[in-house]
């Protein structure tokens, strides 16, 4: 906990509680409540916590104002640009960026532990062939901890370790089956001579009857992505893992809630909702009528990809992204798709609107990998698996930290109580 020297006073019916202040190595400070009740009886209310500090933490930091972003105080940028996935994942779970001895051994670990149990393989054939390739992960990263009870006990940080490994190997393979399964084609194995994002494009687009060769710039734009999404402090997701985690439920439970939250629209779900909205809009000439809608406040339209809770500036990684898309549509030389020519017409009126401007709007990263997947070839339905399975380091990282905290305790908000007061219960024949 950081050190407290500056302290808060409230004054509730004429009697003043000082409230110690702890000062973040950055950020605003924090104002220390959890003494309020005991002391003043009362609690605080902060709906979507928009201004609650859950827990305290050393991982990311974010500047919203500023639009920067920090992982154990590296800028994105930097990390997105000289640095890869796996050397990031590293530095999430483990603090420091690792030697070339101990990324070797972390890299090797991570791609001997790619194949999953061949029995759940039985457990994909269970869903429904149209299912939502998130509906078939949830269920299937629950069922790790069936299939893997030799590390689900947290209070063994060896089975802790193992299990990380295991969620971070495994993902890439469960996503792609996921895929394979949703459009009929066989499961490909993971290949250990690829690297973490090539191997997972091998495994969503090869068959097994032709010979597929991963474009380096692909796998590198991949990498990209999966980089981009590996953490981002306290969102709803990482929020709902800790949460979940809190009660000591085992690590593949805590991941499956953290993948069911992300899936919402206003989440990770918004880079499939932003390319749908892209194909609804369809014609550069109809975005004057969607902008129209945003602004409109009896319309329940929304943007999708624009705006976000904490940025009010650009996303730093939205940058990085829009870089990113910039590179792989010309590669893919796709830069005259009708929906991408949408997608760039629909970011600079938007930018340059003053309902977007004075409300702080901007594209948010997932406005940009719709687009990088899309020109990929990945059906919408698969862009929230891949952002799933970036964010698992981040969510494992932070799980692993809450439980080294010690003053780890289960998550048990409380509420603003708006209904009846005490009655009797009334019999049936007796109610009017
Ligand atoms: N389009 C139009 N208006 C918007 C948009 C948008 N995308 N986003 C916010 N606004 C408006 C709201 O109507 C509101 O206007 P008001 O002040 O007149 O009432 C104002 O901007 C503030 O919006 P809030 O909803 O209060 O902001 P909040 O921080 O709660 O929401 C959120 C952030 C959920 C991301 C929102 O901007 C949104 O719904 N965006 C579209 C979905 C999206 O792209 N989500 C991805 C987020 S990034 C991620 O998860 C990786």
């Amino acid at each position: 906990m950081a050190d407290t020297t500056k302290t808060a006073t409230l004054t509730l019916d004429g009697k003043s509680y000082e409230l110690p202040v702890h000062s973040p190595t950055a950020g605003p400070d924090v104002i220390d409540i959890r003494k309020l009740y005991g002391t003043a009886g009362v609690f605080t209310y902060d709906p979507g916590f928009t201004s609650t500090a859950s827990c305290d933490s050393t991982i990311t930091f974010i500047d919203g104002e500023e639009g920067v972003l920090l992982h154990r105080g590296y800028p994105i940028d930097q990390l997105a640009g000289k640095s890869h996935y796996l050397e990031v994942c590293y530095l999430l779970l483990y603090g420091e960026l690792p030697t070339a001895a101990q990324l070797e051994k972390f890299e090797t670990t991570i791609t001997r532990h790619t194949m999953i149990h061949e029995q759940m393989h039985n457990f994909f054939r269970g869903f429904r062939r149209d299912a939502h390739p998130m509906a078939t992960m949830v269920g299937v990263i629950g069922a790790m901890s069936a299939f893997y009870h030799d590390s689900t006990d947290i209070s063994d940080p060896r089975q802790r370790e193992i299990a990380s490994h295991r969620l971070i190997a495994k993902m890439p393979t469960i996503a792609a089956m996921a895929y394979k399964y949703s459009i009929g084609q066989p499961f490909v194995y993971p290949r250990n001579d690829l690297d973490y994002a090539a191997n997972f494009i091998h495994m969503c687009f090869s068959v097994p009857a032709e010979e597929y060769q991963v474009d380096p710039i692909l796998s590198r734009a991949m990498d990209r992505i999966f980089t981009l999404h590996a953490d981002h402090e306290q969102n709803a997701s990482t929020s709902t893992v800790r949460l979940a985690s809190s009660s000591g439920a085992n690590p593949f439970a805590c991941i499956a809630a953290g993948i069911a939250c992300l899936w919402g629209p206003a989440h990770g779900g918004a880079n499939q909702a932003c390319l749908e909205m892209l194909k609804e809009i369809g014609t550069v000439d109809r975005i004057p009528e969607y902008i129209a809608r945003a602004k409109d406040k009896n319309d329940p339209f929304r943007l999708m990809g624009f705006g976000h809770r904490v940025y009010k500036n650009m996303d730093p990684r939205a940058t990085v992204m829009k870089e990113s898309a910039d590179e792989v549509l010309e590669l893919l030389g796709v830069e005259d798709n009708p929906l991408l020519q949408v997608a760039k017409e629909l970011e600079q009126i938007a930018l340059n609107d003053p309902y977007f401007k004075e409300k702080k709007l901007f594209p948010n990263v997932d406005f940009y990998s719709g687009i990088i997947l899309e020109a990929m070839g990945f059906p919408t339905s698969m862009f929230t698996p891949i952002f799933a399975l970036s964010r698992t380091v981040g969510w494992i990282s932070q799980w692993k930290e809450m439980l080294n905290d010690p003053q780890n305790k289960i998550g048990r908000p409380r509420q603003l109580y708006l209904g009846s007061t005490l009655r009797d219960y009334v019999d049936i024949e007796d109610r009017g």
